[in-house]
């Protein structure tokens, strides 16, 4: 029985650390592409080489032609320029949205079809893009941004309590961008929601620094942005797919009618299994909350304006 293959588009640290990050799963095979020659095939020979160490079977190639990927049940887009320290996730948009348009019409061939999960920022007008370029159903197009953010958010949170972050369920919805909208209403640890824990100014601490996590790494790399947690974050959901988890976990996805919002691409939490997004859950935000998530949306639907499909 042949192993399951998921594609990587990018083998740059992102695409890098996403393919390392789902191999120690173990799960399934990994195919990176890069058009940097040389580079897809380096990392994945490294990755490749590390087994033995990890104690693997599931194996990585790379490639410069994007065509290989072909096969994949999962295509994670990782490919772009990443975010410079001042630089906004929406001041990629331009750059970015051209690399998605050619991946993303050569994906669209592809037999049979990927479920696509986009890194690529800025991450939900990305997906939107993708969305219509490729024209595959929407429980099969997603952001991943929502599991990043929230994973960013737990750490804070067992940061603040001097607790284990294992016990942590954060939820942060909204966009991948300054308007995410963290819920500390449904944020727990073991159960208990922070608010029970912790103070308003200290959960307004967490808030404000998992809004900022992303550019907080950007301003201490200065080239480029995270890796690490993103691809833990990627390896997450491609589990939730291939193992038909059905796992609740936030997502960017496209929305009609849900939380009031239509034709917008945002964060909300998901079930994630073998069809891609099984279910939007629909909590009952309360006033502010879904205002701020109104908000955010607006933002993101001003930036879907700027593609002009
Ligand atoms: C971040 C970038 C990847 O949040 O958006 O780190």
């Amino acid at each position: 029985m042949s192993r399951k293959l998921v594609g990587v588009v990018g083998a740059g640290n992102v695409g890098a650390t996403v393919a390392q990050s789902i191999v120690n799963t173990d799960l399934c095979d990994v195919r990176v592409f890069d058009v940097v020659e040389g580079l897809p095939e380096g990392k994945s020979l490294d990755l490749r080489e590390a087994r033995n160490a990890d104690y693997l079977d599931c194996s990585c190639f790379g490639t410069n032609n994007l065509k290989d990927l072909n096969g994949s049940e999962i295509i994670v887009i990782t490919a772009g320029f990443p975010r410079q320290p001042g630089m906004t996730r929406e001041d990629l948009l331009n750059k970015n949205a051209d690399i998605i348009r050619n991946v993303v019409t050569t994906v669209k061939t592809f037999n049979p079809q990927p479920i696509i999960i986009m890194v690529t920022n800025p991450l939900d007008v990305m997906t939107y893009l993708a969305l219509k370029i490729s024209g595959f159903p929407k429980n099969r197009v997603i952001g991943m941004a929502g599991v990043l953010d929230s994973s960013r958010m737990a750490h804070f949170v067992a940061e603040k309590l001097n607790t284990s972050v294992k016990d942590v369920r954060a939820m942060v919805l909204g966009s991948h961008g300054d308007s995410m909208v963290a819920i500390p209403r449904f944020t727990t640890v073991s159960g208990i929601p922070i608010t029970n824990l912790l103070g308003k100014e200290d959960v307004d601490w967490i808030c404000q620094k998992t809004r900022d996590a992303g550019a907080e790494i950007v301003a201490y790399l200065k080239k480029g942005s995270a890796f690490y947690a993103p691809g833990s974050s990627v390896s997450v959901m491609v589990h939730s797919i291939l193992k038909d988890e059905k796992r609740i976990l936030p997502c960017s996805v496209f929305l009609n009618g849900e939380y009031k919002l239509n034709d917008v691409v945002i964060g909300v939490p998901v079930k994630l299994g073998s069809n891609g997004i099984e279910k939007i859950v629909e909590v009952a935000l309360n006033n502010d909350e879904l205002s701020a998530l109104h908000k955010s949306a607006e933002i993101i639907k001003n930036n879907i304006k700027d593609l002009r499909l």
